[in-house]
């Protein structure tokens, strides 16, 4: 850390004594104020450029700001011909070394639920936030249309990489040239139900992939001796069968190929902590939804049923095991533990829940219920949708990160629901007009 400090000092030096220079030989340069203002930006930017290119990875975006500020100064003093341009350089470089450079985030899985609401809280934080995406032959980018902006936009703080948890040069190659701040592993193949259909690939995706995250990490750290503090996306599948309440000292009994890639992956995590003191965390989060939640997941499935029943275009709704508990938090809430437990001063686990658990069928009458419809009339049960292995009853206790980090959930079982509701049934409302106009066929969802 210290030796980083003394190069940046170095690096910032040759930079910022160019900028005076031609501060001073411009000030006595012909032209309006404005072009000459124009003028120095465009060399400004070249020194950025020049320092902030490969091979200087030493804190370039801390250089970049203190060149811009230096610049703007500069600009300042060839309005007003200040007698000596380097004092005021030297005191923009004290007040901009004090100021927090911005920090970068890169998530796997940006493009999921979480990785959405993740990704729109870290830039109200100030973050720029990278985020690895597949390759797909359709886009896939669909939860992050709204915060989008162009890359070629210099405001754009959000950038996404093609790469993939399957893929660990990718990996590598993202976390060393990004160099973030913090990592969060959200990437997976996050279905219970697919996971005993794609086994091989679900392990691979889940825990191998948290393994070669943890990886890319640790030789970026070991090779750079920056600070890079890791989340890994823990689940309340890994209790599986063992009886509610679940906590952080609850054995794990996984049910699923998921939940077993799971457990694996968390103790991926605490053993890279233990072995090369990696500040990495799990947070073991039960159930949460939203208006984003992937539309095969039961409480999509069901609130996307009732919208669309309820507008006339769709008659049933296939599930399978009614009786199974879950504890439904809200996404936007639960992204924001995540965040929190990489603030802390040590790396640490915690469960995240809203400690309310709720069976699939009172989802069912709190959903089909809010629009005035029951859902007896609707619900056909399909046993292809049983597991081999059921988790019947899971609620959290979160007692552990309630008291250390003062987080609790703010939305509940049925201000969850209604949310998910009322977008549903607006999407199919939406729906309805283009089926009605002959553009969709009812069935199709756009
Ligand atoms: N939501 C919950 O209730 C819950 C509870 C506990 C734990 N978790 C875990 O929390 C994380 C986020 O959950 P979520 O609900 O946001 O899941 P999600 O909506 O299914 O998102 C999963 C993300 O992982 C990406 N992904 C899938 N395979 C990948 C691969 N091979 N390489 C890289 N990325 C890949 C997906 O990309 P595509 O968009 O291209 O498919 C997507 O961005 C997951 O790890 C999940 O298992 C979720
Ligand atoms: C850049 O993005 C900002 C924020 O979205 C927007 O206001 C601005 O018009 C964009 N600039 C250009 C040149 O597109």
């Amino acid at each position: 850390m210290e030796r980083a400090w003394v190069f940046s000092v170095w690096n910032l030096f040759w930079p910022i004594m160019m900028m005076v220079l031609s501060c001073e030989k411009r000030r006595n340069s012909a032209g309006s104020p404005d072009t000459r203002s124009q003028s120095f930006l465009v060399i400004a930017s070249e020194v950025a450029c020049a320092t902030t290119g490969p091979g200087s990875e030493l804190m370039p975006r801390f250089c970049g700001s203190i060149i811009s500020a230096t610049a703007r100064r500069c600009i300042f003093l060839n309005h007003h011909r200040a007698p000596t341009a380097l004092p005021v350089a030297l005191a923009t470089l004290s007040t901009m070394a004090e100021t927090e450079p911005m920090k970068k985030a890169l998530i796997s899985g940006i493009t999921g639920q979480d990785g959405s609401y993740l990704t729109e809280f870290l830039l109200s934080k100030g973050y720029e936030v990278h985020g690895i995406i597949r390759r797909s032959s359709n886009f896939n980018t669909q939860r992050l249309e709204h915060i989008y902006i162009d890359p070629h936009n210099s405001s754009a703080r959000m950038k996404l990489h093609y790469g993939d948890l399957t893929d660990a040069s990718a990996l590598r190659k993202w976390v060393d040239s990004i160099c973030p701040d913090e990592v969060y592993n959200l990437g997976a193949q996050s279905h219970v139900g697919v996971s005993f259909e794609n086994p091989d690939y679900t392990a691979d995706v889940v825990a191998t992939g948290a393994l070669r995250l943890l990886e890319a990490v640790r030789t970026h750290i070991e090779t750079t001796g920056r600070k890079v503090r890791y989340y890994q996306a823990g689940s309340s599948e890994m209790y599986g069968a063992t009886p509610p309440p679940q906590d952080e000292n609850t054995v794990f009994h996984p049910r699923s190929p998921y939940a077993v890639s799971k457990v694996a992956a968390h103790w991926y995590t605490v053993n890279y902590r233990e072995a090369y003191g990696l500040f990495a965390c799990n947070g073991i989060l039960f159930n949460h939804e939203s208006p984003r939640r992937g539309e095969n997941f039961v409480t999509r499935k069901i609130t996307r049923a009732v919208g669309r029943i309820k507008i006339g275009l769709q008659k049933k709704l296939f599930l399978g095991n009614l009786k199974a508990s879950r504890d439904w938090g809200f996404a936007g809430d639960y992204v924001e533990a995540m965040w929190l437990m990489l603030q802390q001063d040590k790396p640490d686990d915690y469960v995240v829940a809203t400690e309310d658990s709720h069976t699939v069928e009172e989802f069912l009458e709190e959903a089909f219920g809010y629009v005035g419809l029951n859902w007896q009339d609707y619900v056909e049960i399909d046993p292809r949708y049983f597991r081999p292995s059921e988790v019947d009853n899971l609620r959290g206790s979160s007692a552990k990160i309630r008291e250390l980090l003062g987080w609790k959930p703010k939305v509940d079982f049925k201000q969850l629901v209604a949310m998910m509701v009322e977008s549903d049934l607006e999407r199919a409302k939406r729906e309805k007009v283009l089926a009605d106009n002959g553009y969709i066929a009812s069935h199709q969802q756009p």
